[in-house]
């Protein structure tokens, strides 16, 4: 009989493809995914550690599971319990000293190990939280995909060291695929069904790969492999940083009709005072030029940006110069986040540490811009026509809901059949977050 396997997932994108091959590399031992932790043989709380009281938040949840596990050997069964990610990364062996029912801690870079650490688990608690020299991906088997828009990971790790982040310290130094593994990867996610497919890295476009004969390629190179594929119709990147946009990736944006005209980007702040601090290596003006090259490479070009306010030393100027630049830009939508300290960075110990009233006014203040912004894109699109990638089926019975090429969500009522297909769609209406659409012409597929 199969086995269960619950997996949390905390996070981002990196961690949902973390958690799809940790379930695929259990599969052969006979664990299936199940839909809740009640009842499972073995629950993967894949941990994120970017937000506010992760490990906290964490460290409930395994209370809560407690309490499963416990009803699960009261019934005579046994439930495992892995904390994986970046918590168990960074927290290591500290997780049994809090949470002693906790069987396996696994890092980010050793989950294809998950296996024999299961194996293991059955006899005594066990970590793993190594950086080993072989990487993780020449030990994972091929993914499958699973529906039409499918993640796929070529870059780990970041040298950056922005001075408020802890990726660095959690997922280790940058390392990249070789783009044979990732051309195989490709191909073997379309013959399985993908039509998009989303290149993840935590510095993606610091993506620097063995080529295919020899010396290596960065991003914009392996975006026209790619892009080479047949059957496969959309390509996208995330996340960048702004020093990596180099000349290569902004050509691939002008010559690929495959790669999305949208872009995220995050500047963090607009004053060059604050990225100074922040350790990000480019000014203002320096963003505002790439914005421009992006933009005559591909007129329709549209960005989306990470924000932090109230970071050590930010003051009403330095904010203000955040709103100019975004009011420069123009986004069609932003994350916008308080600073808050992370221990181990260099950022926690500064001096100048803003009041939360001051972050929690300001956050509010960009938030009311970027909204108006995002909704204003969103608006212009009523009445134009839109490919929609249809991925899934909507709300209500009949209605399909897809993504726009700048992941507008578009919701259309129309038969089941243009499921899993790119159709050109009618926008007709708009609301701040999403689109409705009406079907404008039918195509078999992408
Ligand atoms: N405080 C607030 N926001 C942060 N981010 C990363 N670290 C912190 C922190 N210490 C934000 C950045 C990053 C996004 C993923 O999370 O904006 O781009
Ligand atoms: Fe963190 Fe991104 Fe800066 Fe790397 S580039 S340190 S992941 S914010």
């Amino acid at each position: 009989m199969a086995k269960k396997l619950f997996i949390k997932t905390y996070g981002c994108q990196m961690n949902a493809y973390d958690s799809a091959r940790m379930a695929e590399v259990l599969a052969p031992l006979g664990y299936a995914r199940a839909p809740g932790a009640d009842g499972a043989d073995l629950v993967i709380v894949n941990t994120c550690h970017i937000r506010e009281h992760a490990a906290e938040k964490v460290f409930s949840e395994l209370g809560r599971l407690r309490r499963l596990q416990q009803r699960r050997a009261s019934e005579g069964g046994r439930m495992l319990i892995a904390v994986a990610g970046c918590v168990a990364q960074a927290e290591g062996n500290a997780i049994f000293a809090r949470a002693p029912y906790v069987d396996i801690v696994v890092g980010p870079q050793t989950y294809h190990r998950l296996p024999e650490l299961v194996a293991a688990a059955m006899r005594a608690r066990i970590v793993d939280c190594d950086f080993p020299p072989e990487p993780k991906f020449d030990h994972l088997p091929e993914p499958r995909a699973d529906g039409p828009s499918a993640f796929l990971s070529v870059q780990e790790g970041c040298d950056k060291f922005c001075s408020f982040c802890v990726v660095p310290y959690t997922r280790g130094a940058e390392y990249s695929r070789s783009a044979a593994s990732v051309l195989d990867e490709a191909r073997a996610l379309v013959d399985g069904g993908a039509l998009e497919i989303t290149l993840l890295g935590q510095n993606v476009n610091a993506w620097h790969g063995e080529a295919l004969a020899g010396g290596t390629w960065g991003l914009g190179r392996l975006i026209r492999e790619l892009a080479a594929i047949p059957g496969l119709a959309r390509i996208r990147y995330t996340t960048s940083h702004p020093l990596d946009m180099d000349e290569e990736l902004i050509a691939a944006h002008r010559d690929e009709p495959k790669l999305m005209p949208f872009l995220h980007l995050p500047v963090q702040s607009g004053s060059d005072r604050i990225l100074a601090a922040m350790n990000r290596r480019h000014r203002a003006a320096d963003y505002l030029r790439i914005v421009e090259r992006l933009r005559a490479a591909r007129r329709d070009l549209a960005l989306s940006s990470d924000f932090i306010v109230g970071f050590p030393g930010e003051n009403e100027e330095d904010f203000a110069a955040t709103l100019d630049l975004v009011r420069q830009v123009g986004f069609a939508g932003a994350y916008a986040f308080k600073y808050s300290a992370r221990p181990g960075t260099p950022a926690a110990a500064k001096e100048g540490q803003v009041p939360m009233e001051v972050k929690e006014e300001r956050l509010a203040r960009l938030q009311v811009l970027l909204g108006e912004q995002q909704a204003a894109f969103n608006r212009a699109w009523v009445g134009r026509s839109s490919d929609v990638l249809l991925e899934r089926r909507g709300r209500y019975p009949g209605q399909l809901a897809g993504r726009s090429p700048y992941m507008q969500a578009v919701h259309v009522r129309a038969p089941a059949t243009v499921l899993n297909s790119v159709q050109r769609l009618r926008i007709v209406s708009a609301q701040p977050n999403s689109l409705a659409a009406e079907i404008e012409e039918e195509r078999a597929c992408a």
